[in-house]
């Protein structure tokens, strides 16, 4: 098969395409043909080093394809069935997924749209469901609400019932707007803790800074989750409501994203689609590197065959 592969940790041309071995099947393990992936920033992080492991590497986190084999021991899944999924090593043509990550794909939804929310749908709804417990009527910021997480995690907070506000830049403002968002914040323009008061419970996908001025909205009341800095740098957060957390997926998580999918009721935002070529990942990376990608950068891997 082919993949994308990392011999040497550093720029996006690192990123070559080569042929690389079929992943094996294990018997609690499906191998699943990939029809679109996405880039998430930790794809970058992960190319620069940033973690370690060693080389050669493949790195990608979302998948959204057809079984092409079933572990012995796996029920559930027949070959064919398309589905999307968390999973790791997905720069490539064929992946191995756990079965409790992955769930069946509904037909009304295209293999792209299903490639944009694994990793940062599973974040989103683990910071505004699972461990925000967003309620009805609360007032919530979340941070890049136009980024990858953001324009998700403003969906969900709106699904909860949650007044929103939050923060991009000028040219985001209509998209926050389209999404729901009840006071869109341009942060070239206001400062964010200047203009808010009230605020529950925040939602930090920055970090630095901005983590740091978010601490000081629920100073009184109020809670905060960051993925992107950890609080403690800069209070105490025995006095504090507030700390990081690094996402981890559960299929309850994906099975109620796909149902507000199929709904309609969630809509990825997808800026770009690239081929599954190694211009294609270079170019992907160095536009996420901007930091100023408005949704998903999708890569298309291969066409589904339309009837
Ligand atoms: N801990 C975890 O488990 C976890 C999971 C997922 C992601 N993450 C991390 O969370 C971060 C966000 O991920 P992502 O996928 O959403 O990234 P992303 O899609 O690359 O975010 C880009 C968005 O950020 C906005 N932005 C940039 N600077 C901003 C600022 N100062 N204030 C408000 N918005 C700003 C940009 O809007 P403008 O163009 O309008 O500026 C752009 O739309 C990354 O660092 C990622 O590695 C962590």
């Amino acid at each position: 098969m082919k993949a994308i592969i990392i011999e040497e940790f550093g720029g996006a041309e690192q990123l070559k395409l080569k042929e690389a071995n079929k992943p094996e099947l294990k018997p609690d393990r499906l191998l699943v043909e990939v029809y679109a992936t996405s880039v998430n920033p930790i794809d970058i992080k992960r190319r620069k080093g940033s973690f370690g492991g060693s080389l050669p590497l493949i790195v990608g986190g979302d998948i959204a394809g057809r079984v092409v084999e079933i572990g012995s021991d796996v029920t559930g899944f027949e070959v064919g069935d398309r589905v999307m999924a968390n999973g790791s090593k997905t720069y490539a043509e064929v992946v191995s997924v756990r079965p409790d990550r992955t769930v069946k794909l509904d037909d009304t939804l295209s293999f792209e749209i299903a490639a944009a929310v694994p990793l940062t749908g599973q974040t989103a709804y683990e910071a505004i469901v699972r461990r925000g417990q967003v309620k009805n009527g609360e007032r919530v910021l979340i941070h890049a609400g136009s980024g990858g997480v953001g324009t998700l995690a403003v969906q969900i907070a709106k699904i909860q019932g949650a007044w929103v506000a939050s923060t991009a830049s000028g040219s985001n403002q209509e998209l926050l707007q389209s999404l729901g968002v009840d006071q869109p914040i341009d942060y070239e323009e206001e400062d964010f803790e200047e203009v808010l008061t009230g605020i529950d419970f925040v939602f930090d996908t920055i970090g630095g800074r901005v983590l740091e001025k978010s601490l000081s909205l629920i100073q009184n009341k109020g809670r905060l989750l960051s993925i992107a800095g950890d609080p403690s740098e800069f209070v105490d957060v025995k006095n504090y409501e507030a700390q990081y957390f690094s996402m981890k997926p559960t299929k309850e998580a994906l099975e109620q994203l796909h149902e507000w999918l199929v709904q309609k009721r969630l809509k990825p935002v997808i800026s770009r689609v690239y081929p599954f070529s190694q211009e294609g990942l270079r170019a992907a990376h160095e536009l996420s590197e901007t930091g100023h990608v408005r949704g998903k950068i999708i890569i298309r891997v291969k066409e589904e065959a339309t009837n």
